[in-house]
């Protein structure tokens, strides 16, 4: 087991270059079930959640190749296989397969994913769906038995905005009889990129990024190639790290439409940020201003954004507030921030940070992915060595992270654990 060490307090610049989508990859790999030939996907990320699903779509009799962030599925001998346990449960997105197998074989039995760390996340908009369509769903022991005679065309109206849902209802929905209408759906540019995919296969699928898409399902769909769209919570994480410790930094594979949110609440602050084509480039303002943020929904202020943005806003002049709608509990990361200086109370869904702080190098514990994002902003602005447990959280969505920090000029490195660290990380 490793960790990872950060030396604080310099500053950075020169550019980075952002990967392919972590929430659009864990929906595309699913999707290429529902070809009957193969589909390859260039630009996927180098991360964990790549891997398992990879080995996920071989459990099934999928033929995987995968080099250089290109892979190519071939669904033709996969078989509705059982995966009620193993390398489902690890994998938050496995809900996917549900969908994309309900859709292609008409039965599928799918673990849940284990104990979650951002509070409770539940999957009932996607059984509403999958009910809406003719499935029986069933919960046993653990596992979502789902099965169906037949998938007709249905109209939903999904009760919460959920990305999840609306991208496994469409997988469902794509091979299905006739028409289904989802009102009420998720806007993210996550699910255009699912659309654009599953279009490209021969899905009919209309208002991709509004909030009623309509399917008129197909007898079949075919292999083709697709190109998955850049990360834009990675593209964020960088911004926010640049405010944080740049002298003028470069991101690039961009699309800056994707951040406006963001760049709008960094613009308030008083971080200089020149948007291009695809690029994006931050410098550090001469002080920076307390603002309050709210997550929401897409176009919203992105809820996995908002742990590393606290990490800066231990840097600007007086109150800021961060308040969570999306998960009321995604506050993890502030008893660690705490530890290293931070000024931060909790009040419900509302983290409130006082600044400006100068914060000090400790040993933290990522507890979930963008926590893990956040203590690494933190540990480069910390004085001192700050050393980050917990990273196998930050490998399942960030891309060769301490390889592009180092490109910056950050002394940033892994180290393996002593025996007595594994264990005391344990208890
Ligand atoms: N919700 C329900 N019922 C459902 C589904 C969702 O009540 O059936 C609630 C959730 O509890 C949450 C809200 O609706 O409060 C939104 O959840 P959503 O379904 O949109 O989240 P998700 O699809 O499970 C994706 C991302 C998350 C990201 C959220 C919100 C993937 C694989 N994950 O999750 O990403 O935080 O959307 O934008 O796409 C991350 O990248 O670190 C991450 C957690």
């Amino acid at each position: 087991m490793e960790k990872l060490k950060i030396a604080g307090g310099y500053p950075l610049k020169g550019s980075i270059r952002v990967s392919g989508a972590k929430n659009s990859a864990v929906a595309l790999i699913p999707a290429t079930i529902l070809a009957d030939s193969p589909v390859t996907i260039e630009g996927l990320p180098d991360i964990s959640d790549v891997q398992m699903l990879k080995k996920l779509m071989e459990e099934i009799g999928g033929e995987v190749s995968f080099e250089d962030g290109e892979m190519t599925v071939d669904p033709s001998r996969m078989i509705s296989m059982p995966l009620p346990n193993g390398r489902v449960k690890k994998l938050r997105a496995s809900y996917y397969l549900m969908g994309a197998m309900l859709g292609k074989f008409k039965k599928a039995v799918i673990g849940l994913p284990g104990g979650c760390h951002l509070g409770p996340r539940p999957i009932d908009q996607h059984i509403k769906g999958f009910e809406a369509l003719g499935a029986q769903v069933t919960n046993e022991q653990g596992a979502i038995y789902l099965r169906a005679d037949e998938l007709r065309g249905a109209r939903i109206y999904l009760d919460v905005v959920s990305v999840g849902a609306t991208i496994n209802i469409m997988l469902a929905a794509v091979l299905a009889k006739g028409r289904t209408v989802i009102e009420n759906a998720a806007k993210e540019p996550e699910i255009i990129d699912v659309v654009t995919l599953l279009t490209n296969m021969g899905a009919k699928i209309k208002g991709a990024g509004t909030d009623i898409i309509r399917i008129d399902g197909v007898d079949s769909l075919h292999g083709c190639r697709h190109t998955i769209i850049p990360d834009r919570i990675e593209a964020g994480t960088f911004m926010i790290l640049a405010a944080a410790v740049g002298e003028g930094i470069l991101i690039d594979n961009v699309i800056p439409q994707h951040l406006e949110s963001l760049t709008a609440k960094m613009r308030e602050m008083g971080i200089n940020i020149e948007a291009g084509d695809d690029q994006i480039f931050v410098s550090p303002g001469e002080k920076y201003k307390s603002v309050d943020i709210k997550t929401l929904v897409y176009p919203g202020f992105p809820t996995d954004l908002q742990q590393p943005f606290t990490s800066l806003l231990t840097k600007a002049s007086g109150s800021s507030m961060v308040t969570d709608t999306i998960y009321g509990a995604r506050f993890k990361h502030i008893d660690e921030l705490r530890r290293m200086n931070a000024k931060i109370k909790v009040e419900g869904r509302t983290a409130i940070i006082d600044g400006p702080v100068q914060l000090h190098g400790a040993k933290v514990k990522a507890s979930d992915l963008r926590a893990g994002a956040a203590l690494v902003i933190a540990g480069l602005m910390a004085e001192g060595i700050t050393e980050v447990t917990g990273l196998e959280h930050i490998d399942r969505g960030y891309s060769n992270l301490v390889e592009k920090l180092a490109g910056l000029g950050a002394t940033i490195w892994r180290e393996e654990m002593t025996q007595e660290e594994v264990e005391q990380l344990k208890s």
